[in-house]
């Protein structure tokens, strides 16, 4: 009996512990900092995948960034590390900016900041056209 209790004492611990860790993990994922490693080339991006008014993310020097089609033919690259603390900026199409879900900050299309605890605008990255492509960086 002794045995018995013994055994499922210990199943019970892994599987809690199992629990705690697929709970944790990706929360641990999400909040932890950005790696720095990655390639210092150029990001090439088909047109195509990038429609006006859309962003899109990609990763950029090991970091997010988003390339925005402002305007027919117009495009725009940016850092998508929030300038507060590091988050991620979402795009909100609707109003035209960025926001930030971690604590509310806000950024026009061009990476100004608007409104929120945001010290600085998010820093552009530069775009070149090359036929069908985008050329970032
Ligand atoms: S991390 Fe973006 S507003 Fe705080």
């Amino acid at each position: 009996m002794e045995t018995r209790r013994k055994f499922l004492t210990g199943i019970l611990g892994a599987l809690g512990a199992a629990i705690a860790g697929l709970t944790v993990y990706p929360v641990f994922k999400y909040l932890s900092p950005q790696a720095t490693a990655g390639g210092k080339g150029r990001v090439t991006i088909p047109k195509n995948q990038v429609g006006v008014d859309q962003a899109h993310f990609f990763q950029f020097q090991g970091h997010p960034a988003v390339v925005l089609q402002k305007s027919p033919g117009v495009y725009i690259a940016l850092s998508a590390v929030c300038t507060h603390l590091g988050c991620i900026v979402q795009w909100v199409p609707k109003k035209d900016e960025f926001l930030c879900p971690c604590h509310g900050g806000r950024y026009t299309i061009d990476g100004k900041v608007i409104a929120g605890p945001p010290p600085k605008p998010l820093p552009s990255i530069p775009v070149a056209m090359s036929g069908d492509n985008l050329l970032i960086g």
